[in-house]
C-alpha cells in the first residue's frame, strides 16, 4: 500500500433538478465513480459527494406552471436519483441539495468574506422587466426580431438565421415568452464580485496556468484571462424576487444568482457528509492532505476554472482551492447531439427497466474515455460488440474455459508444478508491472488504455491455454502437472484481469472475489499479482447483449409513458423516440391529422396536469381526449377552438376514462405549453397534410 494516504475530496457537476437525469449525467457519474473506486483499490481515503443543484428561475417557472412550490418540484425530482444511481453502481457517500440550511449558511458566509475583503460592489443596471409577470426576465425568456436580418422570435442573445449576437436590448419587438407582454427596461441595483480586481486577475493566472488544468482547458481559460486585452469583466451575483434562491444577507429582495451557491452546494454536501461521519468540517479542509478533485463537462468549464476557484481563494479560510478540476466531452449518439425531442439518445431509466446489465455500459464507456475533453460517441453496433466479444469472448471466457479443469481434476486446488521458481516468479513480476501501468492510466482518466491493455493480456492468456490444449492433456494421465499449471495460470491471469478491471466493474469483481475464488472480501489492488489458492465450481458471471435488447432501448419508452411530463405525452406519437433522420411521406400519411373543434373542456380532479377535451371531428359523434395542457390553459378560454388532432391514434385507456385521440401542441426546455391552430375557414374534420 502508498505510504502516503492520500485524502480525497470528489464531486460531479450538480445536475439541474428540473428532471431526471439522461445519459450525460450518468456519464460523468461513472467517469468519476471509475475514478474514485480505484483510488479506494489504492487505500486511499475518498469522500465522494453530489446534490441536487435546485435554485434559478427556470425551476421557479416551471414549478409554477405546474402549480407546485419549487421545494415540491425539487423533492419529485429527487426522489428519481437513487433508482439511478444504484442502478448504475454509481457509489457516491453523500447526495445532497443545494436547497438546505448548510448551502445557505455557507453561501452566506463565502458572501460576507469576499464583501469583507473588498470584492463585491454594487451598480446600478437596467434589464429587461415583465410589466405582466412582476419580474426581470432572463434572456432565455425574451424573445423579438433579429436587429440585423429581421427575422421573427429570436432569442435574447443570437439569431437563428444570421447567427450574428447581440443583446436582449438590441432585439426589435421584444416580448416575454412568459407572459407575451413587451418587457420594459427598468433599473435595478445589482451586486457584482469584482472578478477584474487585480489580486484576482493574479490569482487565476497562477491558478489556471500553472500547470493543473488539462491543456486545452488551460488554453480556455488564458484566452478568457486576456480577452482580446480587456481582461475579465465583474459577475453580476444577484436577482431580484421573485426568485428560487438564497437570501442576500442585509439586501432585502436580493437573491444569490443560482451559479453563486450551486459550486457551493459541494461544500454543503461534504459538511453533511462529513458530519454524517463524525469529522469536523473546517479541519478537514485545513488538512494539507485532502485533495478537492472537480469532474465537469466542457461546458461549465468558465465556472469552475473563473468564478468558483477566486470565490474560494478571496473567501480565505477555512475554504481551499480546488486541486483539480476534470473536464470530459459530451456523449453523442451515432454522431448526433443528445436531444429529447428529436428522440437521440438512450435513456438511463429504459436501460435499467429493460433489464440491461449496468456494467455492460460502464464497460463500454469505460473504453472510450480518455483525459482529454473529446466527445464520445456512444454507437450500438460497437457497443455490442465491444461488451460481447471483448468483455464476454475474451475476459468471461477465460474463467469459464479454465475452472472447470480445476475443479473436475484438482478439487478446485490452484498450483504450477510444470513451472520453474524463475518462470513463476517471472509471471507475477509482469502481472505487477501491468497492474502499475493500469493504476497509472486510471490515475491519468486514461481508461480507454486500460481496457485496451486488459483485452491484450486476455487474448495472451488465451492464447497461451489454447496453445496448451488442455483438453488434451485432460485425457492423459501422465500430464496432469500440465493441466493443473496452464489452468492455474489461466486464473491467476484472470484474476489479474478483475482487479484491473473492478473499478469498471465492482459487482462482477465482488462476485469473481467472493464466489469463484472463495474470498471473504472484495479484491484489493495487490490481488493483481497474488495467486489465488483455489477455485468453486464456475457460476456464470455475465450474458451476452441480446441484440433485440439493444432494439428495446433505442426506440426508447412507449409514446404516453415519457418519464416526464403530460406535455412531452401529448406529443410523443409526433416525434417517436429514436427516430433517427428523415421518414417518408408514406410513413407521414399514415398519421391521420384532422381539425377538431374543442366542444368541452373541463378539469380532471386527481390529475393536475390534464385537461379533459371534448372534440367534434366532424364524424357525427363526439370524443374524449385528455390532454397536458391544465398548467398553460383555462378550460373556459379553450372551448370553441379549433385544433389539429391525431385521429388515428389508438385509444389509451388512462386512470380517468379512454382518450381517443390527442391534440398537438408545441414546448420547448422552458416552461409553456402551446396549442396549434389552423387559419380561419378550416373547418372540424378536415384533413391536414
Ligand atoms: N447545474 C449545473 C452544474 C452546477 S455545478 C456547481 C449544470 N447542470 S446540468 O444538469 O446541465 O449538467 C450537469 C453535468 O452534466 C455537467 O457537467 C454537464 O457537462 C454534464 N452533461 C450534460 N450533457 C452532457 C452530455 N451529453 N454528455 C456528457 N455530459 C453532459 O450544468
Ligand atoms: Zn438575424
Amino acid at each position: 500500500m502508498s505510504p502516503e494516504r492520500r485524502r480525497l475530496f470528489v464531486t460531479t457537476a450538480l445536475p439541474y433538478a428540473n428532471g431526471p437525469f439522461h445519459i450525460g449525467h450518468i456519464m460523468e457519474y461513472i467517469q468519476a465513480d471509475v475514478w474514485v473506486r480505484h483510488q479506494r483499490m489504492q487505500g486511499h481515503e475518498v469522500h465522494f459527494v453530489c446534490a441536487d443543484d435546485t435554485h434559478g428561475a427556470p425551476i421557479m417557472l416551471k414549478a409554477e406552471a405546474e402549480g407546485v412550490t419549487p421545494q415540491a418540484l425539487v423533492a419529485r425530482v429527487a426522489a428519481t436519483r437513487p433508482k439511478h444511481l444504484g442502478g448504475f453502481h454509481i457509489g457516491f457517500d453523500h447526495w445532497h441539495s443545494t436547497d438546505s440550511p448548510e448551502n445557505v449558511e455557507l453561501s452566506q458566509d463565502i458572501y460576507r468574506k469576499l464583501k469583507a475583503a473588498g470584492l463585491v460592489d454594487t451598480r446600478t443596471i437596467e434589464q429587461f422587466f415583465d410589466p405582466v409577470k412582476a419580474m426581470f426576465l432572463p434572456d432565455r425568456y425574451i424573445k423579438g426580431e433579429c436587429p440585423k436580418c429581421g427575422a421573427a422570435d429570436q432569442y435574447g442573445d443570437a439569431c437563428e438565421n444570421c447567427s450574428s449576437v447581440y443583446a436582449p436590448t438590441d432585439l426589435r419587438n421584444p416580448y416575454s415568452t412568459l407572459s407575451g407582454a413587451a418587457p420594459v427596461l427598468k433599473a435595478s441595483e445589482h451586486y457584482f464580485f469584482r472578478l477584474s480586481d487585480p489580486a484576482c486577475v493574479a490569482f487565476l493566472r497562477e491558478w489556471a496556468l500553472g500547470g493543473r488544468l488539462q491543456p486545452e482547458v488551460a488554453n480556455k481559460a488564458r484566452e478568457w484571462l486576456d480577452a482580446g486585452g480587456k481582461g475579465l469583466a465583474d459577475w453580476d451575483i444577484s436577482r431580484d424576487a421573485p426568485y428560487f434562491g438564497i437570501p442576500i444577507p442585509d439586501a432585502p429582495g436580493k437573491y444569490f444568482y443560482v451559479w453563486l451557491d450551486a459550486p457551493i452546494g459541494y461544500l454543503a454536501s461534504l459538511k453533511a457528509h462529513l458530519a454524517s461521519q463524525g469529522i469536523d468540517f473546517a479541519a478537514f479542509l485545513a488538512d494539507p492532505r485532502v485533495e478537492q478533485v472537480h469532474f465537469i463537462g466542457k461546458d461549465i468549464v468558465y465556472f469552475h476554472t473563473l468564478f468558483w476557484p477566486a470565490m474560494l481563494k478571496f473567501a480565505g479560510a477555512p475554504y481551499k482551492v480546488p486541486d483539480a478540476v476534470h473536464v470530459h466531452g459530451f456523449i453523442t449518439f451515432s454522431g448526433e447531439k443528445m436531444s429529447k425531442s428529436r428522440g437521440t439518445g438512450i435513456s438511463p431509466d429504459v436501460y435499467l427497466d429493460l433489464g440491461l446489465d449496468p456494467e455492460w455500459l460502464r464497460y463500454y464507456l469505460a473504453a472510450k474515455l480518455n483525459g482529454r475533453v473529446e466527445d464520445l460517441d456512444f454507437n450500438p453496433d460497437d457497443f455490442l460488440a465491444r461488451v460481447n466479444s471483448d468483455l464476454i469472448g475474451k475476459y468471461v471466457n477465460i474463467a469459464s474455459r479454465a475452472a472447470p479443469f480445476l475443479t473436475r481434476h484438482f478439487g478446485g486446488v490452484l498450483a504450477t508444478p510444470a513451472e520453474t521458481d524463475t518462470e513463476r516468479a517471472n509471471r507475477l513480476t509482469i502481472a505487477q508491472v501491468e497492474a502499475e501501468s493500469a493504476r497509472a492510466n486510471y490515475e491519468a482518466r486514461e481508461y480507454g488504455r486500460v481496457m485496451r491493455d486488459a483485452m491484450r493480456i486476455a487474448d495472451r492468456l488465451n492464447e497461451a491455454f489454447d496453445a496448451a490444449q488442455p483438453w488434451l492433456l485432460a485425457k492423459d494421465a501422465g500430464r496432469r502437472d500440465a493441466l493443473q499449471t496452464i489452468c492455474s495460470q489461466s486464473l491467476q491471469g484472470f484474476q489479474q484481469l478483475t482487479v484491473m478491471l473492478a473499478p469498471v466493474l465492482p459487482k462482477l469483481a465482488a462476485r469473481v472475489a467472493r464466489e469463484l475464488f472463495g474470498l471473504e472480501r472484495d479484491f484489493a489492488w495487490d490481488d493483481a499479482y497474488r495467486e489465488p489458492g483455489s477455485v468453486r465450481p464456475f457460476r456464470h458471471l455475465m450474458q451476452r447483449i441480446d441484440p433485440r435488447q439493444l432494439d428495446a432501448l433505442l426506440e426508447g419508452p412507449k409514446s404516453g409513458a415519457a418519464a416526464e411530463g403530460a406535455a412531452a405525452a401529448t406529443t410523443a406519437a409526433a416525434t417517436p423516440a429514436g427516430a433517427a433522420g428523415t421518414i417518408g411521406i408514406d410513413e407521414f400519411s399514415r398519421i391521420d391529422l384532422r381539425i377538431a373543434r374543442i366542444v368541452g373542456a373541463e378539469h380532471v380532479a386527481g390529475a393536475d396536469r390534464l385537461v379533459k377535451l371534448t372534440l367534434d371531428v366532424g364524424e357525427g359523434r363526439h370524443r374524449t381526449v385528455f390532454a397536458g395542457i391544465r398548467a398553460a390553459y383555462r378550460p373556459e378560454d379553450l372551448v370553441g377552438r379549433l385544433t389539429p388532432v391525431v385521429a388515428n391514434l389508438a385509444p389509451r385507456r388512462m386512470k380517468f376514462g379512454v382518450s381517443e385521440g390527442m391534440v398537438l401542441a408545441a414546448s420547448g426546455d422552458g416552461p409553456g405549453v402551446y396549442l396549434l391552430a389552423p387559419d380561419d375557414g378550416a373547418q372540424p374534420g378536415m384533413r391536414v397534410k
